[in-house]
């Protein structure tokens, strides 16, 4: 129910200049159970458009690699981003922005509680892991904190911009399942006791 009450919030909000430009609030969507959170940097067009996050050609690749892992977007994971409203152009959010921001992420973070988050880029990687953190170089690599274990990995319009790099983002999603089996208790069936795939 709070979780449904922050949405709402949000769903309105006017914090920062980025709601005079915007269509739809995205909030995120998934399971506010899951034990893994995706978050990427802010709404694109498509975005935007419908409310939802990484719906447009980004999410498609995002799809590709969680089917490859055997995650369900709707009901092993939460995907939200670092700011809720779509930047203009498609431009980096600015720091008044992720600042205004933050809270609402935040308020995920302590309503759903991961055990792993994975950041898809370099912004959300720089603003939860290190401010200098490299994807190039640092992504598939895990930093604890506080009990949440924290990862990043190339973003996926990163990738079709890079195809060559695909490679890469695959063994991240590979360690990432590795991770889940280690430290997670719900996600895949067979830690609900379920059938093995
Ligand atoms: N890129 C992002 O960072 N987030 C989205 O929701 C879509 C594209
Ligand atoms: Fe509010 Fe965040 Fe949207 Fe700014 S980007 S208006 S802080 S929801």
């Amino acid at each position: 129910m709070e979780f449904e009450a922050l949405q709402q919030a949000c769903l309105t909000c006017q914090k920062c200049d980025l709601c005079r430009t915007r269509t739809h609030v995205v909030f995120g969507s998934g399971s506010p159970r899951a034990e893994v959170m995706f978050i990427g940097e802010g709404p694109g067009r498509n975005e935007d458009e419908q409310g939802l996050p990484f719906v447009g050609r980004s999410g498609q690749l995002l799809d590709q690699y969680l089917a490859a892992i055997h995650l369900d977007r709707q009901r092993d994971i939460f995907i939200t981003n670092i700011v809720k409203c779509r930047p203009p152009e498609n431009r980096d959010p600015l720091p008044n922005e992720w600042d205004a921001c933050m809270p609402y992420l935040r308020e995920q973070f302590r309503l759903i509680r991961p055990k792993i988050v994975v950041c898809l880029g370099r912004i959300a990687a720089q603003r939860l892991i290190r401010p200098d953190f490299s994807v190039m170089k640092e992504h598939g690599q895990w930093t604890e904190k506080a009990g949440t274990f924290f990862t990043a990995t190339l973003h996926p319009a990163a990738l079709l911009r890079n195809p060559g790099n695909k490679p890469l983002a695959y063994g991240d999603y590979v360690a990432l399942r590795e991770k889940i089996r280690q430290v997670c208790t719900h996600t895949y069936p067979e830690q609900r006791g379920g059938a093995t795939e």
